[in-house]
């Protein structure tokens, strides 16, 4: 088989995943098909769901899987879901009614995404530069709106997540925030297809970003949309890199559909089927997913796979590698790896939810080498 997946880097801020032989090219976008809180959180919410799920104490929910019972502690996802509903009814009585050239000068556009345009603005008094990310009010509800703001501005005192102005507005045709602008874009502009990026930048990458997705997880959210057009670059080096983007981001054990719109950093439990599921309950072990597609494209330039079903091949000789354990399994594709790297992968990478790894394994393995000293030939 031959190795047809690599990064393409487009105008726009998605990633294309390109065939060159036998696949058509296919533009990857959120993972979700919408951004709504599929259902809140509630004890309410766990006491209705049919079957699968049944409640333990007031703050546990046993769920099966595939033929596998656990218990998930809802304790710190509730916790999150209180603070944001707080902070959620506060920011709505006091979003600020303007239009944004009254106060800010538009300077340029920074990027756009599937959700929202952000565009570099300066206070018109004092000059300061900010990030200013704009939603149409047209596709976008007011709750899901205020949902990003609150997350991100609960996050952001975090050193690898982005800082916050604290300021919510509403103009006649959209809503707004304010937050810093990242004046070296973002990481998908540095990834040199079919190479990768340089791996002491790929470890820069990988720590602060284990750091960020930690801080998320131990404030009882899971961050869902692990990419690198949501990383940004405060430097060329990636010595400061910060999360953006927190559109997606939901309290533990939020029940999650099934998605459709699958991409390479889609978990496969999220790939297997819709159908009537009632959903999964989110964990931390998605971010990990992500985490491990993530760094394995910053050290090849390629996804290791299109989409996690049995019907792309790169995800199936995957599978048959991870069933086997036989080293002549590995894929091709993975051969610049070191064995340390590649066992790192393999633990963010695990097939079941429960056995992956947590983000912070990554950590056991930053003073070894990422990649093969010798480059792989070609079969
Ligand atoms: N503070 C910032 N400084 C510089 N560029 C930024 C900043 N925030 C966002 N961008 C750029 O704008 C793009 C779109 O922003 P963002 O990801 O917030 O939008 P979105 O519509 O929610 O995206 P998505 O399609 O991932 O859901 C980013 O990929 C990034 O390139
Ligand atoms: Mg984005």
């Amino acid at each position: 088989m031959t190795l047809s997946l690599a990064l393409l880097l487009p105008n726009s801020s998605s990633i294309g995943c390109v065939a060159q032989e036998t696949r058509r090219s296919v533009t990857l976008q959120a993972i979700m098909p919408g951004r709504h809180p599929s259902c809140s959180l509630t004890q309410s919410h766990f006491n209705s769901s049919r079957g699968r799920r049944e409640r333990l104490g007031t703050s546990e929910v046993l769920w099966h899987s595939r033929g596998q019972d656990f218990v998930m502690d809802l304790t710190l996802g509730m916790e999150a879901q209180a603070l944001l509903e707080d902070m959620l009814e506060i920011t709505a009585q006091n979003l600020v009614h303007m239009e944004v050239t009254e106060h800010y000068k538009i300077i340029k556009e920074l990027g756009k995404g599937k959700y929202g345009q952000v565009v570099l603005v300066t206070h018109r008094k004092r000059g300061t530069p900010m990030a200013l990310k704009l939603l149409p009010k047209a596709s976008t509800k007011l709750q899901n709106f205020l949902y990003e703001y609150c997350v991100a501005l609960s996050l952001s005192t975090h050193p690898a997540i982005v800082g916050m102005f604290g300021i919510a507005i509403e103009s006649s045709q959209h809503y707004g925030f304010l937050y810093e602008a990242a004046l070296h874009r973002d990481l998908i502009s540095i990834i040199k297809p079919k190479a990768g990026i340089p791996e002491p930048a790929a470890k820069l990458c990988a720590k602060q970003l284990v750091s960020a997705l930690d801080f998320i997880h131990s404030r009882g959210l899971v961050y869902r949309d692990v990419k690198p057009e949501n990383i940004l670059l405060f430097d060329r080096h990636c010595r400061c890199i910060k999360l953006t983007d927190f559109g997606l981001t939901r309290p533990q054990g939020t029940l999650l559909r099934l998605v459709a719109g699958i991409i390479p950093y889609t978990a496969p439990e999220l790939s297997r089927g819709t159908g009537d599921t009632p959903g999964l309950p989110i964990d931390a072990s998605l971010d990990a997913w992500a985490l491990g597609v993530l760094i394995f494209c910053l050290l090849t330039g390629y996804f290791p796979w299109e989409k996690t079903v049995p019907e792309d091949s790169f995800f199936e000789d995957f599978v048959e590698w991870q069933q086997s354990g036989l080293e002549e399994d590995l894929p091709f594709h993975w051969r610049p790896l070191s064995r340390d790297a590649v066992a790192m992968l393999q633990s963010l990478l695990a097939l079941e939810p429960l056995k992956r790894g947590p983000v912070r394994r990554v950590l056991n393995y930053l003073d070894r080498p990422w990649r093969a000293e010798v480059a792989p030939t070609k079969p």
